[in-house]
C-alpha cells in the first residue's frame, strides 16, 4: 500500500484538529483510496510547550529544519501571518509537493502568485478552509463558474465577531466576556484585533473576489469597519426595532466592469438572508447569472469545521475521484 508522508506546519487549533481527522479517518483512506497516511514531520514555534506526539516529529522555524522534513508529499500548513508561511509554502510547491492552507493572511496577499508556483511544477494548492471555516464556499464558487459569471457576493465572513455579536443580543454578555468566550472556543485569531476590526473578514472577501472575478479591487479603495465599537445598547436598540446588526463583507462587479467591494457593521431585518445567522456561523449569498441566489450556512471558525475543510482539499489531492458511498 502507498504511504502518503504528510508535514503540518502549526499544531495548534486547526494543525491539531487536521491531525485528529486524518488519524480518525485512516481506515477510510485505506478502504477507499487504498492509501496509508503518516505524519513525519510538525512545524511549532515554542519546543517549550508540551505536546501530546513523540518529540522527534516537532521542527522549529529554522528554514533548514523545514527542509530536513523527509520525503514530503502534501503540507498542511496552519500557522499565523504571511511570513514564514509564504516562503514555506514557495519552497515546497516548487519541488512538486501539495500545499493545503488556512491561512487567509498570507494567501490574499500571496495566493496568486502560489498557484501560478503551482501549476509551473505541477503542484496543486488547497485553499477552501482560508475563507468560512467549514462552509464550502471555495469549490462550490469553482463549480458555479464553470457556467455562471458571479455578479455579487455577500455575507458573514467572520466567526469570530458574529459569535460575539449574536451572544451580546442573547446573553446580554459584554463585548470583552464574548470575546473571551470566542477565544476560548478557538474561533479567534491570536491576535483577536483583526477578527473584530473587520480585517480577517476583508482578507477573506479579496479571496473570494480573486477567485469570483480573477482579480481584487485595490485595497485601499475599500472601507473596512469592524464590530468593535458596537455596544450592548445598539445591539438592544436594534433588537427591539426588529433589526439585528451583521457583520457583512460585500464585493460586486458594475456594469463598467469596476470592483465594489465593502466591509462593515449592517442593519438587517427579518426578511434579510443573513437576519438568522447567529454564533459562530458564516453566510455567503452569491448572486450569479442562471443560478440566481445561493446562500451557504455553516461553522465559520472553529477546529474540526477548519481541519474538515483542509481534510476535504486532501482527498481532492490523493484521489481526482469521489469518494463512493455503498448503502447498507
Ligand atoms: P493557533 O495560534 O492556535 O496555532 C498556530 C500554530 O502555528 C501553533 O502551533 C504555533 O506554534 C505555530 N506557529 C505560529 N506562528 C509560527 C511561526 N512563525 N513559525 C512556526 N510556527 C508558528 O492558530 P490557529 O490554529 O487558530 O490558526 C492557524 C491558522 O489558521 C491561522 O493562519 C488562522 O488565521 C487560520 N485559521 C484559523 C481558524 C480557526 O478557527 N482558528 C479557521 C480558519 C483559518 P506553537 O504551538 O509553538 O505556538
Ligand atoms: N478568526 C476567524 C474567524 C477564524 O473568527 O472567522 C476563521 O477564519
Amino acid at each position: 500500500m502507498q504511504t502518503i508522508k504528510i508535514a503540518l506546519l502549526g499544531f495548534g487549533t486547526v494543525g491539531q484538529g487536521v491531525f485528529q481527522i486524518l488519524n480518525e479517518k485512516k481506515e477510510e483512506f485505506r478502504n477507499f483510496f487504498g492509501i496509508d497516511v503518516e505524519v513525519v514531520g510538525v512545524l511549532i514555534r515554542d519546543v517549550e510547550k508540551l505536546r501530546p506526539l513523540p518529540a522527534h516529529l516537532f521542527v522549529t522555524d529554522r528554514f533548514e529544519d523545514i527542509a530536513s522534513i523527509p520525503d514530503v508529499d502534501v503540507v498542511f500548513e496552519a500557522i499565523v501571518g504571511e511570513e514564514p508561511a509564504y516562503s514555506y509554502l514557495t519552497y515546497f510547491l516548487e519541488r512538486g509537493i501539495h500545499v493545503i492552507t488556512a491561512n487567509k493572511a498570507m494567501f490574499a496577499k500571496h495566493g496568486l502568485s502560489l498557484q501560478k508556483v503551482a501549476e509551473n511544477y505541477d503542484a496543486t494548492i488547497g485553499y477552501e478552509a482560508t475563507t468560512a471555516g467549514g462552509v464550502p464556499i471555495i469549490k462550490t464558487l469553482k463549480n458555479l463558474l464553470q457556467v455562471n459569471e458571479v455578479e455579487n457576493i455577500a455575507g458573514i465572513l467572520n466567526g469570530t465577531s458574529n459569535f460575539i455579536l449574536s451572544e451580546m443580543r442573547t446573553a446580554k454578555c459584554t463585548f470583552e466576556e464574548a470575546l473571551q468566550n470566542a477565544q476560548d472556543f478557538g474561533y479567534a485569531e491570536a491576535d483577536p484585533t483583526d477578527d473584530v476590526s473587520g480585517k480577517d473578514a476583508f482578507r477573506k472577501l479579496m479571496i473570494l473576489s480573486q477567485l469570483a472575478f480573477g482579480r481584487q479591487p485595490s485595497w485601499e479603495d475599500v472601507e473596512v469597519r469592524g464590530i468593535q465599537t458596537l455596544t450592548l445598547r445598539d445591539i438592544e436598540e436594534a433588537e427591539e426595532s426588529g433589526m439585528r446588526y451583521r457583520h457583512v463583507a460585500e464585493v460586486n462587479i458594475t456594469g463598467s466592469g469596476n470592483l465594489q467591494a465593502v466591509v462593515r457593521p449592517l442593519l438587517v431585518g427579518p426578511s434579510h438572508p443573513l437576519y438568522t445567522v447567529d454564533g459562530v456561523d458564516n453566510a455567503i449569498v452569491i448572486d450569479s447569472e442562471y443560478l440566481g441566489k445561493l446562500t451557504l450556512i455553516g461553522p465559520g471558525a472553529g477546529r474540526f469545521p477548519t481541519g474538515s475543510a483542509m481534510v476535504e482539499d486532501f482527498v481532492q489531492v490523493i484521489s481526482s475521484k469521489p469518494k463512493v458511498i455503498i448503502p447498507q
